[in-house]
Parts: C-alpha cells; sequence; structure tokens
C-alpha cells in the first residue's frame, strides 16, 4: 500500500480514537490487531489513545455496590479515555461464540455512568482468532449492548481469521487483498467519525416508552 493518506476530508481538528484490544493476553492477536489499526489511523492524520484491557478491569458488576455510589476504578478510567476520544475502536477475542465476560462486565459498569458515556459515540470493531470465523460472531454479539447504549456502530466490522498465521513479523498483515479491506474500512471510518464532528446533524432526542411509568426502580434499568 503507497504512503499517500487516504483520508480525504479537510482536517480542521486532528480527530481522536480510543484504541484498545480487549484481551489481557500477554501474546494477543487482537492486541497485534489494534496495534496495526492504531498504525493505520496514525498515518492517515488521525491520533491514537491506545489502551490495554488491564487498565479497564472491574469487579463483577453488583447493584448493590453500585447503589452506594461505587465505580471502580477501571471504570472510572474507561469512561474518562472514552469522553477524552472522539470515536473507540475494539478488537475482541471470541469466547464460545461471544464477547469475553470481563468486557460485558466492563460496559455493564460504564453505562451506570450519568450522562451515560457510550451515547452517541461511534465505535468500530474488529476481532482476530485463529479459527476460521476469526472471531466474527463475537462481533455481533458485542454489538448488541453498545447499539443499546447509542453507540453508533460501523457497518462493515474486520474479523481476521486464521490470525496466529497472518501477521508478518513487523506486525502487518501478509496478505496484501486483506490490507487493502483493513486500511479502507479504518479510513472510510475515519471519514465518517471527522463528518460526525465536524459537521454533526440535528440532535434528536430518542425516547423508548414502553409504559412504564418513570420512578426509581425502572430508572435503575438501563
Ligand atoms: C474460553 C475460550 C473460548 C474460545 N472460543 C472461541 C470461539 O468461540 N471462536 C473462536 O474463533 N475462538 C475461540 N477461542 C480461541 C480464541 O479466539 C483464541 O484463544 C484467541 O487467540 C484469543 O484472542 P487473543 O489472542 O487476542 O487473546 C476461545 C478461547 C478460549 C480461551
Amino acid at each position: 500500500m503507497e504512503n499517500k493518506p487516504l483520508f480525504n476530508q479537510p482536517i480542521q481538528e486532528q480527530i481522536r480514537f480510543l484504541v484498545f484490544s480487549a484481551s489481557l493476553r500477554k501474546d494477543s492477536l487482537n492486541t497485534r490487531l489494534a496495534k496495526l489499526a492504531a498504525e493505520v489511523i496514525e498515518k492517515n492524520g488521525g491520533k491514537v489513545d491506545f489502551a490495554g484491557m488491564s487498565e479497564f478491569e472491574c469487579p463483577s458488576f453488583n447493584q448493590d455496590l453500585e447503589m452506594n455510589g461505587t465505580h471502580p476504578s477501571g471504570a472510572e478510567v474507561f469512561r474518562k479515555r472514552l469522553l477524552a476520544n472522539d470515536a473507540f475502536i475494539i478488537s475482541s477475542p471470541e469466547y464460545n461464540a461471544s464477547i469475553p465476560g470481563y468486557l460485558k462486565n466492563a460496559i455493564d459498569w460504564v453505562s451506570r455512568y450519568r450522562p451515560q458515556p457510550f451515547n452517541e459515540l461511534n465505535g468500530l470493531l474488529m476481532s482476530a482468532s485463529p479459527s476460521m470465523v476469526g472471531g466474527n460472531r463475537a462481533l455481533w454479539t458485542l454489538r448488541i449492548p453498545l447499539e443499546h447504549l447509542g453507540v453508533r456502530v460501523f457497518p462493515t466490522m474486520f474479523s481476521l481469521a486464521m490470525a496466529h498465521n497472518s501477521f508478518t513479523s513487523e506486525g502487518h498483515l501478509s496478505d496484501p487483498t486483506l490490507t487493502k479491506r483493513f486500511e479502507e474500512n479504518l479510513v472510510a471510518f475515519m471519514n465518517l467519525v471527522e463528518g460526525a464532528k465536524h459537521y454533526p446533524c440535528i440532535k434528536k432526542a430518542w425516547v423508548e416508552f414502553l409504559g412504564e411509568k418513570p420512578d426509581p426502580v425502572t430508572e435503575q434499568v438501563g
């Protein structure tokens, strides 16, 4: 791939992306993919805030703790990093055709802040796995809580199948066709985030009315 930036919008202000791998493993394939995404973003004029999942680790969610106003430090870091950026990118492992429990747990904790930090953020989902599905089922699972929380999940996701055999020693993808698809997908997402930041649509409030009367108990339901 030539080095000419594909990011073709006039840049008014650098767009900031929180990029993290949702694996805690030292030799994680998802961390490799997240690092490659960070490299592509920077090459195309974006700013990257790279995080590790260990920074967002939280104890199992317990509503009794939350009632006392307790938020674990991992949730606080996750919230701050989401709000300090214009968009986020997660590269998640697939565990048993779903997402890692600790990732959902961290999302649940962060969802309890008001204002709810995920609302109206743009997010891009990626996965890497040694299997032929590349962890893609986890991404469909991950869409559900994120969309529920108001994230604009980018339609095109990227799943790297046979990831253990797909990286060069420099951490790039060895397949040129996949490299092109990976970069074009990231640049399309960057253009969308740039548009959302500088040319926002008229804001609309979405109210889901399920018939229940607002009271302190139903307010606690996500
Ligand atoms: C409990 C468990 C369940 C797994 N289930 C799946 C699965 O459903 N689909 C899949 O593609 N890989 C599955 N894997 C393999 C992971 O994709 C593989 O370990 C991968 O390298 C994890 O991501 P990481 O390298 O970023 O840590 C599973 C691994 C574990 C430990």
